[in-house]
Order: C-alpha cells, then sequence, then structure tokens
C-alpha cells in the first residue's frame, strides 16, 4: 500500500496520518481473538499494570503466527519504507491493551526521546505504523497526538518509573502545555482495522480507561535498517537486535490464514 504525494505532505506537515478501516473485519476478528489468547498466557513478554490485567505484549512477532503475518504485511510496511525510502527492520511490536475498567495512563511522552536514550538510536529515523483492534472512541483511552510536535526535535524528558509499570522517558507540563497552545491535540477514533501512523518525535499519550470496552492497538515500531539500535540496555523481546530487512508477505496472507484458522476451528 502506497501514500499519495498529498498525504506524504499531510504527514510531513502533522506528524501523523490516519488510515480508516484498512484491515477487513475477518482479518481483526483472528487478531482480536489471538491478543485475548497472549494477554492469558503466562509469558514474560506479557507486561502487566499494576493490578495485573494486561497492559501490553511485546514482541508477539515472534510467537504468533498472525502477528508474524501482521508484522511483515505490505499494507504497513510499504508507507513507512516509502517516507524512509530505505528497508526496515522491526525495533519493538506490542499489543497495547488498555484494558477495560483498569488499562491505566501512557503519559505524554516522544518515543524516540526513549529509542535515543535507552536503546542508543542514532537518528529518528524510525516510527510507529499502529492497528486498530477494537474500535478506539472518545471515551476508551484514545491516543492523543499533538499535530506539529515533531517539527521541535528530540525535547528534553525525565524518566519516570513510577506513574506506571512502564519505565517511560516523560515530557513534563509546561512543555506540552507550550506544545499544545500551537498544534492542539487531536484523538483519531475509528472502527477496528483503521491504522495510525506516526512520527517517533510527535508527542502522544492516552489516558486511562474505566469504560467496559477495551482498546487494543498493536504498534509496529520499523526502523531503517542503517539506523539500527547501537547501545541496547533492555532486553531483547522490548528492543529487538536482530537488523534483517523486513520482506512483505502477500497482501492476502492474513486473510488466507484467518480463513484456515476459522475453517480448522470449525
Ligand atoms: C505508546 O505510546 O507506546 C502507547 C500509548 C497507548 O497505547 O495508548
Ligand atoms: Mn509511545
Amino acid at each position: 500500500m502506497k501514500l499519495t504525494p498529498a498525504q506524504l505532505q499531510e504527514f510531513e506537515e502533522q506528524g501523523y496520518i490516519f488510515l480508516p478501516e484498512v484491515f477487513s473485519q475477518e482479518e481483526v476478528d483472528l487478531l482480536r481473538r489471538e491478543a485475548e489468547t497472549i494477554y492469558r498466557s503466562p509469558r514474560q513478554e506479557v507486561w502487566r499494570e499494576k493490578n495485573g490485567s494486561p497492559r501490553t505484549a511485546f514482541a508477539a512477532h515472534t510467537y504468533n503466527e498472525a502477528f508474524r503475518i501482521l508484522g511483515a504485511h505490505p499494507r504497513l510496511i510499504e508507507p513507512v519504507e516509502q517516507f524512509f525510502g530505505e528497508k526496515l527492520y522491526m525495533h519493538q511490536y506490542k499489543i497495547n491493551a488498555k484494558s477495560a475498567f483498569d488499562g491505566e495512563v501512557w503519559q505524554w511522552h516522544q518515543d524516540y526521546g526513549t529509542w535515543a536514550r535507552d536503546d542508543g538510536m542514532p537518528e529518528p529515523r524510525a516510527m510507529n505504523i499502529s492497528v486498530f483492534i477494537d474500535e478506539v472512541m472518545p471515551i476508551n483511552g484514545p491516543l492523543m497526538l499533538i499535530p506539529r510536535s515533531h517539527t521541535h526535535g528530540t525535547l528534553a524528558a525525565g524518566h519516570d518509573r513510577s506513574t506506571t509499570s512502564y519505565p517511560l522517558w516523560t515530557l513534563d507540563n509546561d512543555t506540552v502545555a507550550r506544545l499544545v497552545e500551537e498544534g492542539g491535540i487531536v484523538a483519531p477514533t475509528g472502527k477496528p482495522g483503521s491504522v495510525l501512523m506516526f512520527h517517533g518525535n510527535l508527542v502522544h499519550g492516552s489516558a486511562g480507561n474505566i469504560t467496559p470496552y477495551p482498546r487494543k492497538i498493536v504498534y509496529l515500531t520499523l526502523c531503517t535498517v542503517s539506523n539500527h539500535i547501537r547501545k541496547p540496555t533492555r532486553p531483547e523481546w522490548i528492543a529487538h537486535t536482530d537488523f534483517t530487512p523486513i520482506a512483505t508477505v502477500a497482501d492476502d496472507a492474513l486473510l488466507r490464514y484467518a480463513q484456515a484458522h476459522r475453517i480448522a476451528a470449525e
């Protein structure tokens, strides 16, 4: 899947692009079932909120076939490859749960701030492309973005290890207020299967989820191969050190797997 020149320009200017319903209901239904199974497993890659409900599952592309296919899907890999003009490898892979009633906050941050400080990534030549696994609504903790904040480079940040179970390099309130005065805040919402691609320096965060509606989103963090990390400090399943360029699967690979899986389950 390729972006149009107008979409590329919008991405450059705003720092994100939202693409509604890129994956079909059948494709996403499979991913949702698989994510729920992963969250129930005792794997070390499943990180939990302080109360034990799932927060995120790392590296599912390495142990789950449906998420392996998604991690090489042309509808996700091609737009990012097109933007950077270079082959990509998988730096990080997360299925964030934002569980019904229990999903906790993600404080305001820039992703590249963590990739640079914790993983030794040389340049912000990496970004997230995400797929909504559940419907993302204004009420269930949507991802909030500050448009155009990516133009400010990498901002000063403090290492917050206490607010949630997930250590994060977070921005202070004055910085966030200044950026919001300029760019406002948007919270893209939409049906399962929608895609959100955002710049590594775009400031974002999300509030807790006190509704009965879970808000699962899967994030592929794709890094250009030449920009591979130099000084990993986190486990391999959080910040990968396999820099093999991603070879895409066929566009119908996930659908075929969903159909085969459904027949096998019947
Ligand atoms: C993130 O910023 O890595 C995740 C935020 C979210 O899923 O709400
Ligand atoms: Mn982030």
